[in-house]
């Protein structure tokens, strides 16, 4: 049975299952007929994203923002939980998966929103899903997929289990299990923070912030509409801020000043955020920095947030850290199923008997692993001993 780590965040959808990734934005737009397509398209299977599920034809990500008359993105947790999780999160499982494929599933939500949505997000996305991939060239692939089981983790807390586990689910950075470590996930839309404490989940350290790499993208697009008179789409914001010039009907605008200004006033706004909520947390041993937006913002993050920062490596996508870490709890939690199922016993057996040797730390901190069967929620967060 495949794992998968779905992450739907406002910017970007991500998926991982240990062999494939996807990323493509959240963007869903209406299904149009296209014609022709150029030598030069872009082949690529996420850069083509046309789907039909429930009866009901999309484009998606960066083929929506190309070709759809009508897109739809969103900044507001009701919107895309009720009307886009579902659709991303299924495609995104669809692209990593075979076509008949029973899947277990951990996502996350932003620290502000678990409590509260832990169960539509289950709901939302339990059971079976019949999608159907059209590709350009006139071939459909249909997929059965089915949602056996779903585990929701605050967001953030995905980082951590990245840097802590291996792509086994095993135990490696022993180090953070016997540290405080703070983490700063800046996305699209939200800076989530959070406190993992000796492997237990710190409620009172941990909130959402709306200090996003969107909110910069906001101010630059206010600014330029009083230029140019032109409303800019946020998502269509991304190459411009990237390249720091912005051509309009012809008359180049250059916005790298504007950028550095904004990013430095975002990021002292997060340490300002974090110092007030982390003030009585000064035994912090290390922050780990994570999420997209760290990356643009990690050069002013550096100078303004006082503490042991772990630096955002430049060769890795940190967009992908906090998938990858689903990816990894869910091996952790459900076992070692990808292994061959020699292998797999044979490590379980050595696991088991290392185990009631010496219980490991994580066994020590983390409770019991409940399994949860899709759209029972209750159990979900049992591994969680909140402290606050
Ligand atoms: N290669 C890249 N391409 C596009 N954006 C990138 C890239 N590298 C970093 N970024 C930054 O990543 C940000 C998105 O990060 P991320 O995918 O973590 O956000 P998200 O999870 O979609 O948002 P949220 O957590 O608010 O829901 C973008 O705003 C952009 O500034
Ligand atoms: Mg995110």
């Amino acid at each position: 049975m495949d794992i998968i780590g779905i992450d739907v965040g406002f910017g970007f959808t991500k998926a991982y299952n240990g062999k494939n990734s996807v990323i493509f934005k959240s963007i869903i737009g209406d299904a149009s007929d296209i014609q022709f397509h150029s030598v030069f398209t872009n082949s690529s299977p996420s850069s083509n994203l046309h789907i039909t599920l429930d009866d009901k034809s999309y484009f998606l990500g960066s083929y929506a923002e190309l070709q759809s008359s009508i897109r739809e993105f969103t900044l507001d947790q009701d919107r895309l939980l009720q009307n886009y999780f579902k659709i991303l999160a299924v495609a995104a499982a669809g692209l990593c998966t075979d076509s008949f494929a029973t899947i277990q599933v951990v996502s996350g939500l932003p620290v502000a929103y678990l409590k509260r949505d832990t169960r539509k997000l289950m709901e939302a996305i339990a059971g079976v899903h019949q999608i159907t991939f059209h590709h350009i060239d006139g071939k459909s692939i249909k997929k059965s997929i089915k949602i056996d089981k779903i585990s929701i983790i605050p967001q953030p807390i995905g980082s951590i289990f990245n840097l802590i586990f291996d792509e086994e689910g095993r135990f490696v950075e022993k180090s953070l299990a016997t540290q405080k470590v703070g983490v700063v996930d800046v996305g699209f839309k939200t800076t989530d923070l959070s406190i993992f404490d000796h492997l237990q989940y710190i409620e009172r350290g941990s909130t959402t912030m709306d200090t996003g790499i969107s909110k910069c993208f906001s101010i630059i697009a206010g600014k330029l509409r009083q230029e140019s008179n032109i409303n800019i789409e946020l998502f269509r914001m991304f190459k411009f801020m990237e390249s720091g010039v912005i051509k309009i009907r012809g008359k180049e605008y250059n916005i790298s000043g504007l950028k550095k200004k904004i990013y430095e006033h975002t990021a002292a706004a997060i340490a300002a955020d974090l110092s007030r909520l982390w003030e009585n947390d000064w035994d912090m041993d290390s922050i780990v920095l994570t999420g997209g937006g760290s990356v643009e913002l990690a050069d002013y993050l550096a100078g303004t947030i006082e503490g042991n920062l772990i630096p955002v490596p430049k060769n890795l996508d940190a967009r992908f850290n906090n998938v990858q870490g689903y990816y990894k709890f869910g091996r952790h939690k459900w076992g070692h199923g990808r292994l061959a199922s020699g292998q797999a016993s044979a490590e379980k057996a050595k696991e088991e008997q290392k185990e009631k040797a010496e219980p490991s730390a994580e066994k020590q901190a983390m409770p019991e692993l409940n399994e949860e069967k899709a759209g029972t929620p209750s159990k979900g967060l049992s591994w969680l001993r909140r402290k606050g």
